[in-house]
Parts: structure tokens; sequence; C-alpha cells
């Protein structure tokens, strides 16, 4: 079940947020921001009552931004990731915007797959994004 995520979920997304990211992931205080800010659309995959996995988007203009979206090690290849992109596709269709973007890091494989079978497209890379060294594809879809 996929619910809207409220800050008592901090503990739970920051552990998932922990064992899905090395180096570049998002501290407890971003993450806490994130949270907390009514404009963006934070929802949890929930099941007995444990949370799976999390999305984290914005919105700005005509354009969604997938800040964080990460499923538990345990949980993946069942489709959670899909659904958890899938709602806040909708949410971000419902507040008309025209496209959602994100960026992934170039060696994060398994994610630059699973964004392009959702289909979205690989606009460029950037260079040293996550560090010296460490690029990221910028990937967007439109709606
Ligand atoms: C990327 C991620 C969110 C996918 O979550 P998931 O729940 O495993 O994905 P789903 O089960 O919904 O996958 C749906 C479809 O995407 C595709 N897909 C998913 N992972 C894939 C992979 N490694 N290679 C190719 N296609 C893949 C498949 O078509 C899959 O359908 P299937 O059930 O027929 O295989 C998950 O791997 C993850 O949390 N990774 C670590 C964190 C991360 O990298 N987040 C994104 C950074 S922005």
């Amino acid at each position: 079940m996929i619910r809207t995520a409220t800050i008592q979920d901090l503990d739970e997304i920051c552990r998932i947020e922990k064992l899905c990211f090395k180096k570049e992931r998002y501290s407890e205080e971003f993450i806490l921001y994130l949270l907390e800010n009514q404009n963006n659309y934070s929802a949890v995959f929930e099941e007995n009552k444990k949370i799976a996995g999390y999305i984290i988007a914005s919105f700005h203009k005509n354009t969604a931004r997938i800040i964080s979206l990460a499923v538990h090690p345990a949980h993946r290849k069942k489709g959670i990731g899909e659904k958890l992109l899938n709602s806040a596709e909708e949410k971000a269709k419902k507040l008309k915007m025209k496209n959602i973007t994100l960026e992934v890091a170039k060696e994060n494989m398994d994610a630059v797959n699973f964004y392009l079978s959702k289909r979205y497209k690989i606009d460029g890379l950037i260079k040293d994004y996550y560090g010296i060294g460490k690029g990221a594809y910028r990937m967007s879809k439109n709606l």
C-alpha cells in the first residue's frame, strides 16, 4: 500500500536510504527538510506495517523532479519501485506538470535500466555531479 510519508517515517526512510546509497546519500537533516516541505510529494510503500520503499518528488514551474527513490534491497524486483514512481507521476500530472526529471549516478545501471524501462530517456551526462569523477545522467520523461 502506498501512503503519504510523515516525519514519523524519518527513521525508517533513513535506514533504507543508508542501505541503498553509499557516500552520495542525503543526510537525515536534509530528508527531514524534504518531508516537512508541504510542496513536495513524499510517499512510502508499506507492507505489514513495515516500510519497503519511498519516493520524494518536487515540483517547479512545469517540471516535476524525483529527488529520491529507493526500495529496500530485500524487496526489489517486486514492482514496488514502479508503483512508487507511478504514484509520483500521477501527482505530477494532477499538478499539470509537463515533464519529470531526475539525476542518477552513471554507474548505477540497475536504476538507469529501471528508468529506461519506464520510458525515461537520457538527456545528458553531468560530469562530477556526485563529486570528482562521479558523473550522473540526467533523465526525463514527458507526462
Ligand atoms: C531502482 C529501484 C528503485 C527499482 O526498484 P524495484 O522495486 O526493484 O523495481 P521494480 O520491481 O518496480 O521494477 C519494475 C521494472 O523495472 C525494470 N527493472 C528494474 N530493475 C532493473 C534492472 N536492474 N535492470 C533492468 N530492468 C530493471 C524491470 O522492467 C522491472 O520489471 P520486472 O518485474 O519485469 O523485472 C531499486 O533498484 C533501488 O532502490 N535501487 C537503489 C536506489 C536507487 O538506485 N534509486 C534510484 C536512484 S535515483
